[in-house]
C-alpha cells in the first residue's frame, strides 16, 4: 500500500502509529506529494532538528497549515513563534511565573479544584470525563494564573476547542478557527485594557509592569502571550488526563501495577506522554537547504517533527509499542527539547499527578465506554473530545 502521512486525515487522528512505523523504516525524510511539507519521524532526527534553531526556525509558526505559516506567528503564539535572541528574552520574562517553586505553590489550589469536580462525579455512576473534569480543570488553572474570571472560562474553552478543530478534507485553517482566534484575541485585548487601569495580582498585571532591557511589553505582546497560554496549556493537559485513563483501562496488567502501588502514578503519566502524547507534531521551517538520509530539503520548507513517532522509535525505546509504566522514559520528546522546551511541563505533570491521585482515591475501578468516546480532529493535538466512564466507588 502506498505510504501517505496526512496530518489532516481523520484516519491518522484515529491511529497514526502504523503510518509512523512505516515512515521511520521507509521514508525517514518524508515529503508529502501534494501538501507542501516534509516530516521527520526517527527519534535522532527529530531531536537534532529541535535542538538546531539556526537551521530550523520557529518564526514561520509551528503548524503545517499554509495560512498559519507566516511571520505573523509571533502575534498568534508569542515567543513560540520567535527564535533566539528575542525568544530568550521574552521567555525569561514570563518563566519567572513558572519556576518549580511557583508551580509547586499551585498544588493546594489544583487539588481543591480536582476534589470539587471529582466529588460531583461521585454523585453519579457515570461521567463524561472531558466535560466533567479533564476539559475544565486545566482551563481553571491557566485562567487563575492569568486572572480570567470564572464566568468567562466556558466561552474561552469553547473557542479554544474550535481553534484546533479541523474538518475532514480541509487542508488549512478553517474559517471557524479563524473566528475563534479573533474572539480569544479580543477577549484578552479587553482584559488587558481593564487590568492596565486597575492592576491585580495575576500574571497579566505582572507582565504589564515587567520590562525587557528597560522596555515595557506592549499590550499586543501580552495579548499574544495569553493566546499562547490558552492554546499550549489547555488542550494538551486535557488530552493527557483522558489518555492516561484510557490507556490504563486498555492495559489491565498496568492497571494492576497502579492499584498495587499508587506511587506509580507519576510513571503512569510519563509513560502516557511517551506512548500517546497530546502533541504529536511540531513544525519548523528550514533557514537553509538541508541534506538528511540522502535527501535534500530546500531552504524555506516546512518540516514537521513527529514527536509522537520519535517516542515510538525502537532504536531508543525497546518494545516501543508496549504501554509499560515501569519503563525508562527519559528520552521521551513529549514536551519538546532545547530552547522551546515546554514552559508548562512541570505544571502539566503536577495537574496530572494531582488529578489522577485524587481520582484513584475515590474510584476503585472504572470502565471506559468506547461507543460513546470521540476523538478531537486536529493536526497536532491528539486525544479525546469525549470519554464516557462508568465509575466504581472505592
Ligand atoms: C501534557 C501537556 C503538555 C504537552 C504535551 C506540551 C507540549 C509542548 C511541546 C511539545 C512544546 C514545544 C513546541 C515546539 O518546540 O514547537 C511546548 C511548548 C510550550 N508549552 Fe507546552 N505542553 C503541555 C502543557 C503545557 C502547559 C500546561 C502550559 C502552560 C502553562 C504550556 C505552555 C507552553 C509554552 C508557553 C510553550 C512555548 C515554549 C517556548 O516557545 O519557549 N504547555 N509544549
Amino acid at each position: 500500500m502506498e505510504l501517505e502521512y496526512n496530518p489532516f486525515a481523520y484516519a491518522i487522528h484515529e491511529d497514526p502509529y502504523p503510518v509512523y512505523a512505516r515512515l521511520r523504516e521507509e521514508a525517514p525524510v518524508y515529503q508529502h506529494p501534494s501538501l507542501d511539507f516534509y516530516a521527520y519521524s526517527r527519534h535522532a532526527d527529530v531531536l537534532s532538528a529541535i535542538r538546531d534553531a539556526d537551521t530550523y526556525t520557529n518564526t514561520r509558526g509551528v503548524s503545517v497549515e499554509p495560512s498559519a505559516s507566516s511571520a505573523a506567528a509571533q502575534f498568534a503564539m508569542s515567543f513560540l513563534g520567535m527564535d533566539p535572541p528575542r525568544h530568550t528574552k521574552m521567555r525569561a520574562l514570563v518563566s519567572r511565573g513558572f519556576t518549580p517553586r511557583r508551580v509547586a505553590e499551585l498544588e493546594p489550589r489544583i487539588r481543591e479544584l480536582a476534589v470539587g469536580y471529582l466529588e460531583r462525579m461521585r454523585e453519579r455512576p457515570h461521567c463524561e470525563f472531558i466535560a466533567d473534569l479533564a476539559g475544565v480543570l486545566p482551563m481553571d488553572v491557566i485562567s487563575e494564573l492569568l486572572g480570567v474570571p470564572a464566568p468567562d472560562r466556558a466561552e474561552l474553552r469553547m473557542q479554544a476547542d474550535l481553534l484546533v478543530h479541523r474538518e475532514e478534507g480541509v487542508f488549512d485553517v478553517p474559517p471557524a478557527a479563524g473566528v475563534a482566534f479573533g474572539k480569544i484575541w479580543s477577549y484578552f485585548g479587553e482584559r488587558i485594557a481593564s487590568l492596565r487601569r486597575a492592576p491585580r495580582s495575576d500574571l497579566i498585571s505582572a507582565l504589564l509592569a515587567a520590562e525587557i532591557d528597560g522596555e515595557r511589553l506592549t499590550p499586543v505582546e501580552i495579548q499574544s502571550f495569553c493566546n499562547l497560554m490558552i492554546v499550549a496549556g489547555n488542550e494538551t493537559t486535557t488530552k493527557l488526563l483522558a489518555n492516561a485513563l484510557y490507556w490504563l483501562w486498555r492495559n489491565p496488567d498496568q492497571r494492576k501495577l497502579v492499584a498495587e502501588e499508587p506511587a506509580m502514578i507519576p510513571r503512569w503519566i510519563e509513560e502516557t506522554l511517551r506512548y500517546d502524547n497530546s502533541t504529536q507534531a511540531i513544525g519548523r521551517v528550514t533557514n537553509r537547504a538541508v541534506t538528511l538520509h540522502g535527501r535534500e530539503i530546500p531552504a524555506g520548507k516546512r518540516v514537521l517533527l513527529l514527536v509522537g513517532s520519535a517516542n515510538r522509535d525502537e532504536r531508543v525505546f525497546p518494545h516501543a509499542d508496549a504501554y509499560d509504566i515501569r519503563r525508562d522514559t527519559t528520552a521521551s520528546l513529549s514536551f519538546g527539547q532545547g530552547a522551546h522546551f515546554c514552559l508548562g511541563a512541570s505544571l502539566a505533570r503536577l495537574e496530572g499527578r494531582v488529578v489522577l491521585d485524587e481520582f484513584w482515591r475515590r474510584f476503585s475501578g472504572y470502565e471506559v465506554d468506547p461507543s460513546g468516546s470521540a476523538r478531537v480532529h486536529s493536526v497536532s493535538v491528539r486525544g479525546f473530545a469525549a470519554l464516557p466512564l462508568e465509575l466504581q466507588r472505592g
